[in-house]
């Protein structure tokens, strides 16, 4: 599966919300660090979380078992499978929030916004 990936830091420096429509276009339009804006693959047999470790990223994660929502994602497209997951929320998932470290991809095609943990109704969830 191919993912393109969006830091959530970045919206909030440049003013836009998760639910901007054209949130990516707007990210591709500016500057951004390979850190914050991308994309990369994930195999067969890889999380999410895993993907990203792979190629070189640095995203957040605490326990890797689903129980910290340190590592939680938005999903604006595609999605992933939830194998564990003691922490999220039903109001979270259908928003579209899941956890990297054990979410692995089930469609061809995803966008993520990581670094998520640092949204308020996530803050709260963190232990
Ligand atoms: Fe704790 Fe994913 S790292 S839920």
């Amino acid at each position: 599966a191919t993912v393109d990936y969006l830091n959530y830091d970045v919206l909030k420096d440049y003013g836009w919300e998760l639910d901007d429509d054209d949130l990516f276009e707007k990210a591709a339009r500016v500057d951004l660090d390979e850190v914050d804006f991308g994309r990369f693959e994930v195999e067969d047999d890889e999380t999410l979380l895993e993907a990203a470790e792979r190629s070189g990223h640095a995203w957040p994660f605490a326990c890797r078992g689903g129980a910290c929502a340190n590592c939680a994602v938005a999903l604006l497209e595609g999605e992933l499978s939830q194998l564990v997951d003691h922490i999220l929320s039903e109001d979270l998932l259908e928003q579209g929030i899941r956890l990297s470290c054990n979410g692995r991809p089930t469609t061809d095609e995803l966008k993520v916004v990581y670094n998520i943990k640092h949204r308020p109704d996530l803050d709260d969830l963190r232990l």
